[in-house]
């Protein structure tokens, strides 16, 4: 076990996430646990120092999230960080004042004497504030060790007591020396030692993988986006023939799509793949649906009968496994307990549970940067590693026109002419997303001599950093201007090509 590991106590700020990142960069194993952990499990835990998170509340709001004051009196070093700061007050009887108003933005923190947290910084550098409340009266033994214009207590510390807390927030790459703070919190303060690798973490998890599985199969559904591949190679390297990856083509696949799994994954890679065509099950189940809900409940209900088939004839399985990352468990709302890195409380659409299986989460802790790392070191080639992210009901999203084999096919070819055209001009790696979006509308247009009337298709290339906000990329003309001149003489269908210059919000990135 590694066991250099700091615990990091969520009151719901939008940067936990990001106190995880920055720890970890600096090699040093983080998790996120609810704030209401009891104290007795974070020694359990192994925590070798705690950083308290910001929060939306106020400390004087109803219901405000409080922790366990007692794990104050564990002799852990602690940071807190905005709430975390208040809390750390009010918890040891100093006093905060609410101010009524957030406040947001730059402010020049100026040190006060010296601290170990701020050792080796400059006397000035700029920070990120975002609050509401503030500092009016220290408790007993801290003193100030900084301020800033509007802010005189921004940062304190009980050194003996190893107690810090700071206004601002060192986790955004707003506040200039943030990763130095975390560092010297870390190292000077907390004592412990950049440990956490890749390859500490795959040598825990393959022993861990191996002692829960046993002699049982483990079924899993490849989808060939990174997550599910990388699960995949961890769970081959754990367990060997014990692991059935299965493909579902369920027809609303891109072009080229089935043929790349099946090369990288039973070819190249030796893993056990099944792969089944349920294509003309899924697009029966479409016929006539245009309904983007409808859509979606129906693939997911039809790949779970089809995956139930399979588990059926496979035999002897007793755990599902999936490639679900960090982001996605501390964004479900279930950050958990002291963590395995296994867990069967994470599932999506309850299959697990309908089937008897128990659920194989062993990315469960890693971010995706991690991930991809991972998928490196274990041999997974570029074509998957660096893929854009791919919805899991695929064309069917993308096909606003009726969801029928010949649509499919008209999208399939301008969706590869795109991504030819990009992978070509090598604009596909330096965006987030780009694919073709086939719409229900036909248009007059001229081919040769000859007047046509075909369907409408939307370009969307969008950038984002995690797909919750998206701008679309400005493509240079020449480069559209080929997307669209072949896309129209190649795939016979189509007889306009529009670009989709929505940015998300208002948009969303898919168009259903
Ligand atoms: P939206 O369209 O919500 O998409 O802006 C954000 C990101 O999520 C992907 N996406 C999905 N992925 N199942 C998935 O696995 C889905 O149903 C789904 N819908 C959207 C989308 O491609 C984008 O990257």
């Amino acid at each position: 076990m590694i066991k250099d590991r700091i615990a990091i106590l969520d009151f719901g700020s939008q940067y936990t996430q990001l106190i995880a990142r920055r720890i970890r960069e600096l090699g040093v194993y983080s998790e996120i646990f609810s704030y209401k952990i009891a104290p007795e499990e974070l020694l359990r835990w192994g925590a070798r120092g705690v950083v308290l998170s910001g929060g939306p509340e106020s400390v004087f709001g109803v219901g405000s999230p409080v922790m366990d004051s007692r794990i104050l009196d564990l002799g852990l070093p602690v940071l807190g960080i905005c709430y975390g700061l208040h809390l750390l007050v009010h918890l040891r009887g100093g006093r905060v004042r609410p101010s009524g108003r957030r406040e947001y933005g730059y402010g020049e923190f100026i040190q006060d004497g010296e601290s170990l947290l701020f050792s080796g910084l400059p006397s000035q550098f700029g920070v990120w504030n975002s609050h509401g409340d503030r500092v009016e009266e220290l408790p007993a033994g801290f003193r100030r060790i900084g301020f800033t214009k509007d802010e005189p207590n921004a940062a304190i510390a009980w050194e003996q007591e190893r107690l810090y807390g700071v206004q601002f927030h060192p986790e955004v790459s707003h506040t200039e020396l943030g990763k130095e703070i975390f560092a010297n919190f870390l190292f000077r303060i907390c004592g412990v030692r950049p440990t956490w690798t890749l390859a500490n973490f795959v040598e825990e998890t393959l022993e861990t993988i191996r002692r829960e599985v046993g002699t049982k199969k483990v079924l899993m559904a490849l989808s060939g986006g990174v997550d599910s591949s990388v699960c995949a190679l961890l769970l081959h390297r754990a367990i060997g023939s014990q692991l059935c990856c299965v493909f579902v083509d369920t027809g609303l696949l891109r072009k080229g799509e089935k043929e790349l799994v099946e090369r990288v994954f039973s070819q190249d890679l030796g893993i056990r793949l099944r792969v089944v065509d349920a294509g003309a099950r899924f697009l029966r189940r479409l016929r006539g649906v245009a309904d983007p809900e409808k859509k979606r409940k129906i693939i997911g209900r039809t790949f779970i009968s089809v995956f139930r088939e399979v588990a059926r004839e496979v035999g002897n399985v007793g755990f599902l496994a999936q490639g679900t990352l960090y982001p996605d468990v501390i964004e479900s709302g279930k950050v958990p307990h002291p963590a395995h890195v296994i867990k069967s409380h994470h599932n999506v659409g309850g299959l697990p549970q309908k089937m008897g299986f128990r659920l194989l989460e062993p990315l469960r802790n890693l971010f995706k940067d991690e991930v991809r790392q991972l998928g490196k070191e274990l041999g997974l080639p570029p074509s998957l590693l660096y893929r854009h992210p791919f919805p899991g009901p695929g064309l069917a999203v993308r096909c606003l026109a009726p969801v029928t084999p010949s649509n499919l096919e008209t999208l399939r070819q301008a969706d590869a002419v795109l991504l030819e055209e990009m992978e070509r001009s090598g604009w596909m790696e330096r965006v987030w997303q780009a694919f073709a979006v086939l719409l229900p509308v036909r248009a007059v247009g001229v081919m040769g001599d000859q007047r046509s009337y075909g369907l409408t298709v939307a370009i969307r290339v969008v950038q984002s950093q995690d797909g919750m906000t998206a701008d679309w990329v400005d493509l240079p003309k020449e480069l559209l201007n080929r997307i669209a001149q072949r896309i129209v003489a190649e795939v016979p269908e189509i007889s306009r090509v529009t670009y989709d210059i929505t940015s998300k919000p208002p948009g969303t990135i898919e168009w259903q």
